[in-house]
């Protein structure tokens, strides 16, 4: 059990509240202007795009279309610096070192990448691994993944599973019982994709110690909060850029330069650093390598991960902390108006643990009516939101949880608006 379930230092403070012009930041939005009737709460799923990403995206399929890191001529020159300048620009924001920032398809892509790069070439018969298996399942299933490719090689590897506290973050009791000398990687998130809450990596760092290798999955994070790769002190941080404002089919896996060189490609392609020596293959990179040149192959998704530079940009003019604070103000502005609606059952999260800080998720479900029916109700008025199994194992079948997740650009008016119906529908 934790202590408590208070924010982490992340959070912001209260005096910063209120320093987002949200009227200004939503006109960015061109889906708005639109739907004028929209509500859009399903923000964990996929952010809305502000037009400078809508228009970074026209703009390579108008005005210059070409591959990059290929040929000679101008455009794909100009595209490779201007892939680079944005992985520069991305490793910045998350503090990290720009040869250890991978792009990828998204979170998903990420994760899986971890485990399959660090986890099947490191891991060895008797060694363990700890999850949560009520996290992503894109952040669980990866570990089961390369668990049964060790054992096709006669490596049996132990997935043990720590649990979530009742309020909502990890039960840190479980961690501390479970690790081992064998314990050699942790999976976990750093702000929970149903319960809404900064999972307090710190600590966790503090009961497992330095050489456990943790995979932070960073996907409900980076955008929302500041995350900051050396403060932080994981290995590997897992992000997707469309819930940062970015198009689909991008995303990040940071590696922190101290397991660099423990890394091993899976797919090779044209732009691996290997060749073929006497019918074998053998590594032709200097030793100043980068990791994204080991991992990516292929042609990357040019528009997106532009559109991910173009993202980061809007997101540091606005301010990330007042993003945070915006995010934080709408969260706990929910909670109060939710509590007072009949048969109101929270998910852990901020309406368990009742802290004045959150991330802009909230899940919950009532007595008298189903959370799917609700969604139904809810669509007929333009409100979106989710529910159903939300990627994650439930802990019981009761757990039939509506998650409303929002961003900055969702208002206090269109919360109230949302409890109305809600109101009107619970009979
Ligand atoms: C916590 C978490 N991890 C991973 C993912 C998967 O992200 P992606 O869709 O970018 O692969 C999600 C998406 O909802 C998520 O919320």
């Amino acid at each position: 059990m934790t202590d408590s379930c208070q924010l982490s230092p992340t959070g912001p403070s209260q005096d910063k509240k209120n320093l987002l012009d949200v009227a200004a930041f939503r006109a960015n939005f061109p889906i708005f202007s639109n739907h004028p009737d929209l509500i859009y709460f399903d923000s964990a799923s996929t952010t809305q795009k502000p037009q400078v990403v809508v228009d970074s995206l026209l703009d390579y399929f108008t005005n210059n279309c070409a591959n990059a890191g290929r040929a000679s001529y101008s455009w794909s020159t100009q595209l490779t610096r201007a892939i680079e300048e944005t992985r520069a620009k991305v490793a910045q924001f998350i503090n990290g070192e720009q040869k250890n920032l991978v792009f990828t398809s998204g979170a998903t892509d990420s994760l899986n990448l971890v485990a399959l790069t660090y986890g099947l070439s490191n891991l060895e018969d008797g060694d363990e691994i700890l999850l949560c298996p009520q996290d992503h399942k894109s952040a669980v299933l990866p570990w089961y993944n390369v668990q049964s490719m060790l054992a096709a090689q006669g490596k049996n590897v132990t997935i043990k599973h720590f649990a979530i506290h009742e309020v909502g973050d990890y039960d840190l009791r479980s961690i501390k019982e479970l690790v081992s000398p064998r314990t050699k990687v942790l999976a976990m998130a750093h702000i929970h994709h149903v319960f809404g809450l900064d999972m307090e990596v710190s600590k966790i760092r503090a009961i497992v110690g330095p050489d456990v290798v943790i995979s932070l999955d960073c996907s409900q994070s980076v955008g929302h909060t500041k995350v900051d790769a050396k403060a932080l002190d994981v290995e590997f941080i897992s992000f997707s850029g469309h819930k940062m404002f970015a198009a689909p089919g991008t995303g990040g896996l940071y590696v922190n330069p101290r397991v660099a060189d423990k890394i091993k490609p899976i797919r090779l392609g044209g732009q691996s650093p290997f060749e073929i020596k006497d019918n074998s293959l053998e590594f032709s990179a200097s030793s100043s390598s980068s990791v994204h040149q080991l991992i990516e192959c292929g042609t990357v998704n040019i528009p997106a991960i532009l559109s991910l530079g173009k993202a980061v940009d809007f997101i540091s003019t606005t301010g990330i902390d007042a993003i945070e604070a915006q995010l934080s103000d709408l969260t706990v502005y929910l909670w109060q108006k939710l509590t007072a609606l009949p048969g109101i059952v929270f998910a852990p999260g901020i309406g368990i643990c009742r802290c004045d800080n959150g991330f802009g998720i909230i899940s919950f479900r009532f007595e008298q009516i189903s959370s799917l029916d609700l969604t139904f109700m809810l669509d007929a008025e333009q409100i979106f939101v989710r529910a159903g199994d939300h990627c994650s194992q439930k802990n019981n079948e009761e757990d039939d949880y509506l998650r409303v997740s929002m961003h900055a650009y969702n208002t206090r008016e269109e919360v109230d608006q949302l409890v109305e119906i809600l109101e009107s529908n619970l009979g």
